[in-house]
């Protein structure tokens, strides 16, 4: 870890922003992605974009090349997506379906389980055993693919036990994916989770999201014993319909699971409210105002589970100051487009907000950039979450420096 990133974690206020090195200086950014993504579990794709044998992603962090493919045993496998002869990228495409995984170059041949089985003119001695390709770690959590790059990855059937009542009414082995955009901000990837963390900012920026997400900052967070009645009632009502719904939160903050209701008198993230996917809903969710399952795991992820429809958000840091986000629709995987649902009735609602989710992350960052710029505090009524998240990062960076000086004693 860089000395600078050292300093800098030592000086912070609690209470305020970080200082404007933590969103800006190569050096720290470097510490975030081997400190931290390069050692989280990190989501990348819902399980469902694989419904095949063969069916593969590629995701791209940094300049690891990874590709996540579902085997003929229909295990979902993750290896680096470089080959074992001279190292050329092998599947090229965003997404594809292989019946096995050829590489461009010279077609040494991969089974989708990653060993190689088939090279030419390799001579007498060559041991093919010995050059499958490298593996990562894998799960898949109730339908959300998760990888973890380090050598030894972190306890994870934690969050998987915790997780598992909250999504599986959601059904999502069984959703298709509807829709995706990726966009990138123009900001530092801790701007990009600060601005999820709060909705202070929802009322003058989102407009078509404040029609049916409440602004109320307790359905971000509660603190000791202040939930009001409106939303006790609605965790009565969900753990009565058999629904998981109180929040959940580890120790550490790395993630956070609860069902919130939607602005009263309404079903799902739509302009008017109403039910995307009335009549094919995704999951068993049967009440309508059962309102939204939110989940987060940090560094790379939050989600929305709905009674019709879930969504996805990844979150790919590729520079200091610019942040990959990738959402993506699930519906059930019957559900036909322009007879179960519209898209547009699906989509517009989070494609407005994350649009203007960037506009406030980029002016965010430019004025970060300033030399004028000095660390601002939270709001205690809105911003306890934002706080909790910069915690977070700052505790896991510190670990981090305190477990590698021990290594080096
Ligand atoms: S680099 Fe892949 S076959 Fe040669
Ligand atoms: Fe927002």
């Amino acid at each position: 870890m860089h000395e600078k990133t050292v300093t800098h974690l030592t000086r912070r206020k609690p209470g305020y922003t970080l200082d404007r090195t933590f969103y800006t200086d190569a050096e720290i950014y470097q510490d975030d992605l081997e400190e931290i993504f390069f050692k989280e579990w990190l989501f990348v794709t819902p399980a469902c974009e694989l419904p095949q044998a063969g069916n593969y992603v590629t995701y791209n962090i940094a300049d690891y090349r990874i590709v996540v493919v579902r085997g003929q045993d229909g295990e979902v496998r993750a290896f680096h997506n470089t080959c074992r002869h001279r190292g050329s990228v092998i599947c090229r495409e965003a997404k594809g379906s292989a019946a096995k995984l050829v590489c461009p170059y010279h077609q040494w041949t991969y089974e989708l389980d990653g060993s190689l089985l088939w090279t030419r003119d390799m001579g007498e001695d060559f041991d093919p055993t010995q050059h499958g390709l490298k593996q990562i770690h894998c799960r898949n959590l109730s339908g959300l693919i998760y990888i973890c790059l380090a050598d030894d990855a972190p306890e994870f059937d934690s969050f998987a036990e915790a997780l598992h009542p909250y999504i599986a009414p959601h059904d999502l082995e069984n959703a298709k994916v509807a829709h995706v955009s990726r966009i990138v901000e123009n900001g530092n990837w801790k701007l990009v989770w600060e601005n999820n963390r709060e909705c202070y900012h929802c009322s003058a920026n989102h407009p078509s999201l404040i029609r049916t997400f409440p602004e109320d900052p307790r359905v971000s967070f509660l603190g000791e014993g202040d939930a009001p009645a409106y939303i006790s009632e609605h965790f009565e009502a969900c753990e009565a319909a058999g629904l998981a719904a109180e929040f959940k939160v580890p120790a550490d903050g790395q993630y956070r699971l609860s069902r919130m209701p939607l602005v009263p008198g309404t079903k799902s993230f739509t302009m008017d409210g109403a039910l995307a996917v009335p009549n094919k809903r995704l999951g068993t969710v049967e009440w309508d105002y059962a309102g939204v399952c939110n989940k987060f795991h940090y560094p790379s992820t939050w989600a929305y589970f709905l009674p019709d429809h879930s969504m996805t958000f990844r979150v790919t840091p590729i520079s200091p100051t610019e942040t990959e986000l990738v959402t993506s629709w699930l519906v059930h995987k019957d559900a036909v487009e322009g007879v179960d649902y519209d898209l547009k009735h699906l989509t517009e609602v989070w494609e407005a907000t994350n649009d203007e989710d960037r506009r406030v992350v980029e002016d965010n960052q430019l004025g970060v950039n300033s030399p004028a710029f000095e660390p601002g505090p939270y709001s205690p009524a809105h911003e306890v979450s934002v706080d909790a998240f910069v915690d977070w990062y700052c505790n896991r960076l510190a670990t981090r420096m305190a477990s590698l000086r021990s290594a080096a004693e």
